[in-house]
C-alpha cells in the first residue's frame, strides 16, 4: 500500500521513530496525519510540521485510543493506516518491579489490541486498511538486559501474527516493525549495547524501510536485514542460539 493519499494515525509520534514516520509519510503525500503521545509540547510541534493533528493519548488506556481514533476520523475521514508505535524500556530481569511489567504489557500489547478494536471492523467493511505495529528485533530474538521489554515485544509480534491470520486476506494488511538499534531518545547514551551489534541506523533510514516494506505489504519490516538470518539460526538450533546469546550477554554485560 502506498501511503500517499491516506489518513494515518501514529502513536509515540512526539519523537524518534514515530516522528520520523510522520515526516516521511507527509513527504510521501499522506492526506492527513494524526500523531498521538503523552508528551504534549513535542507532539504539537510534530503535528504542525506535517500539517496534522496532535491528540494527547495514553496508549495504555482504551478510552484514550477510542478518543484518538474518533478525532482522527473527524479530521481526515476513515483511518487507512494505524501505526501503533509507542514504547518504553527499562533494564533488568526479575528485579523489574511488577508495575513496570504491567505497564510494558499495556503499552506494548494492549495498546495494539485497543487500536485494532477501534479500527479493524471498519477496515474490513471497506475491504481496505493497514495496521503497522512496532515491536522490535527483541520480539524475535530476545534481549540480554531487559526482560520486560523482550517478553512483551515477543507478545507484540504474537499479537500481530494473530491479526494477520484473522484479517490479512480480508483487505487489512498487517506488518510488524522489528528493528535493532535506532538513534532515538530511547537509545541515547546506550550505543555500546547488544542491540547495536549490527550498527545503529537513523530513524529517517528506518522510515524509508517502513515505506518500502508497506509498499510490498510484507508482514515483517526488518530495517536490519541480518535479523531474518538470526531468526533462521534460532529456529534451526534453539540450544545453540541460547549459547550464542549467553556469549553476547558476557560480552556486553560481563558479570552483571
Ligand atoms: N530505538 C530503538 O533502537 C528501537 C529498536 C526497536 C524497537 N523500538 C521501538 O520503537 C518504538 C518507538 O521508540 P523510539 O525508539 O522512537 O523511542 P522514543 O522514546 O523516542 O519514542 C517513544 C515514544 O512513545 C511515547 N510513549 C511512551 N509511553 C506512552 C504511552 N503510554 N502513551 C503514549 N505515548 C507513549 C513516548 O512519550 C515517546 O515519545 C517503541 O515501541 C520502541 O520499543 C525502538
Amino acid at each position: 500500500m502506498k501511503v500517499s493519499g491516506k489518513n494515518i494515525v501514529i502513536t509515540g509520534g512526539a519523537s524518534g521513530i514515530g516522528k520520523a514516520l510522520a515526516e516521511r509519510f507527509h513527504a510521501e503525500g499522506a492526506a492527513h496525519i494524526t500523531v498521538a503521545d503523552l508528551a504534549e509540547e513535542p507532539l504539537k510541534e510534530v503535528a504542525k510540521s506535517v500539517n496534522g493533528l496532535a491528540v494527547v493519548t495514553n496508549v495504555a488506556k482504551e478510552e484514550d485510543i477510542q478518543n484518538l481514533a474518533a478525532k482522527a476520523e473527524e479530521a481526515g475521514g476513515p483511518i487507512d493506516i494505524f501505526v501503533s508505535n509507542a514504547g518504553i524500556i527499562r533494564k533488568g530481569w526479575e528485579d523489574i518491579p511488577n508495575d513496570f511489567w504491567q505497564l510494558s504489557w499495556d503499552v506494548h500489547v494492549m495498546s495494539h489490541v485497543y487500536a485494532a478494536r477501534a479500527v479493524v471492523d471498519k477496515m474490513v467493511e471497506r475491504g481496505s486498511g493497514y495496521l503497522v505495529n512496532t515491536a522490535s528485533a527483541a520480539g524475535l530474538l530476545s534481549q540480554v538486559d531487559a526482560s520486560a521489554y523482550a517478553v512483551t515485544k515477543h507478545a507484540a509480534v504474537g499479537y500481530a501474527e494473530t491479526l494477520a491470520v484473522r484479517y490479512g486476506d480480508k483487505g487489512v494488511r498487517v506488518s510488524v516493525l522489528c528493528p535493532q538499534m535506532v538513534h532515538t531518545g530511547m537509545t541515547k547514551g546506550k550505543t555500546d549495547s547488544v542491540a547495536s551489534v549490527d550498527g545503529i541506523i537513523t530513524a529517517e533510514e528506518l522510515a524509508g524501510c517502513v515505506v518500502e516494506t508497506m509498499d510490498k505489504e510484507e508482514f515483517l519490516i526488518l530495517p536490519h536485514p541480518q535479523v531474518r538470518e538470526y531468526m533462521q539460526r534460532k529456529t534451526a538450533d534453539y540450544d545453540r542460539w541460547i549459547s550464542g546469546m549467553q556469549r553476547l550477554r558476557d560480552k556486553y554485560l560481563g558479570d552483571e
